[in-house]
């Protein structure tokens, strides 16, 4: 990343939300919210936040050299049990945990290392890091961009490669579009890729199996990749043989999707609210009469997460604001058939929303 992060001003965001949340300071350590708040990437580790800015952070032996390198300036002490240590050591009155990724005996365990007499205790908190993740800063937009661009050339790669033919599995083009990204510059994949053909492309969360490509088959390939944290998330529906071999209908609904899914993009602005781009999408699928067949919702933010706030659903109350990633993804599933889903990821900006995922959506 050539943008500088600075972890500070993330851990001030936060520290400025709990007075609100009714806190002191708050003990946080999921795995995500502990890297976005220090830069720590091992898989065991806490930070405390006080509400006027300071930090300290704990991990087990095992990462006593990584913390020091990835996050040298903060006070460091070792335990096992980190967000109990850190507790025990807090010294607030009211000390937060993040209610929806604590377990019942983990919150057990930490409100018994606080002193009871002194009147300290613990107050639950929801969402705080996650509404703040939801919107990036230029170092995460610059990782999300980089990531993206594997995906993109690695699919690019795949369609030159001949892979996608009658006779391959899915599972062939699973492999094949995998290893791309991988030999591109990813650390893995973001998901199990879908390749999801025929009728197996009417389940939305189809894997990829050893049925074997047809022509005319509807071809959905739903695929990310991730690098240094962060993860990318595209979907392209494609006519194995190409579009001289699809029926009728299959580029009926596939037309449908595209104008839904280019009506979706185009309302991804600052100040839209959610459930607006939810409703872009969905008129346009209902109009057409295939409401009953799209049986999800729109999109949702990515980043350190595949699948993390902000959603874009019905029932979302919140709006988009610059520098939000959003998932644009409608589609129509006939079950028996098959199913075709068109996905790009976009940064919200002041002006024209910019697609990450700049593939052609052509069958
Ligand atoms: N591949 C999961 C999703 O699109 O949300
Ligand atoms: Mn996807
Ligand atoms: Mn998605």
């Amino acid at each position: 990343m050539s943008s500088t992060v600075s972890y500070a001003d993330r851990r001030a965001l936060l520290a400025a939300e709990l007075e609100d949340a009714g806190c002191d300071a708050i003990v946080v350590d999921h795995p995500q919210h502990v890297r976005w708040l220090t830069g720590f990437t091992g898989s065991n580790g806490a930070v405390l936040v006080y509400a006027d800015g300071r930090a300290m952070v704990s991990t087990d032996g095992r990462y006593t050299t990584q913390i020091g390198v990835e996050a040298p300036d903060l006070e460091l002490h070792l335990s096992r049990n980190c967000a109990i240590e850190l507790a025990g050591r807090a010294g607030v009155k009211r000390l937060g945990f993040e209610a929806g990724h604590v377990t019942v005996a983990a919150m057990r365990r930490i409100a018994a290392a606080l002193d009871a007499a002194k009147g300290e205790e613990l107050v639950e908190t929801a969402d705080l890091v996650e509404k703040l993740r939801a919107v990036k800063d230029d170092a995460e937009l610059e990782a999300l961009r980089a990531v993206a661009d594997i995906a993109v050339k690695a699919f690019e790669g795949l369609v030159e490669s001949g892979a996608i033919a009658a006779g391959n599995t899915e599972r062939d083009v699973a492999a094949e579009l995998e290893h791309r990204m991988r030999i591109g510059g990813a650390d893995g994949i973001a998901f199990d890729t879908i390749v999801a053909s025929g009728p197996n492309s009417a389940k939305p969360h189809a894997g990829a199996e050893d049925r074997e490509l047809r022509d005319g088959d509807l071809l959905t390939i739903d695929f990310g990749a991730a690098k240094d944290g962060y993860h990318s998330d595209m979907t392209r529906t494609l006519i194995v043989g190409g579009p001289d071999a699809a029926e009728d209908f299959a580029m009926e609904i596939y037309s449908t999707v595209l104008r839904a899914q280019l009506a979706g993009v185009a309302s991804a602005r600052p100040g839209t609210p959610l459930a607006d781009v939810d409703r872009a999408c969905r008129e346009i699928i209902v109009a057409a009469g295939h409401g009953e067949y799209f049986v999800h919702s729109t999109g949702h933010g990515i980043g350190l997460d595949v699948h993390e706030a902000p959603y874009a659903s019905s029932r979302s109350t919140e709006t988009l604001v610059t520098g939000m990633t959003l998932t644009i993804e409608p589609g129509i599933y006939v079950p028996g058939y098959g199913g075709v889903r068109i996905e790009d990821t976009v940064i919200v900006t002041d002006g024209e929303p910019e697609i990450i995922t700049p593939l052609p959506k052509t069958v």
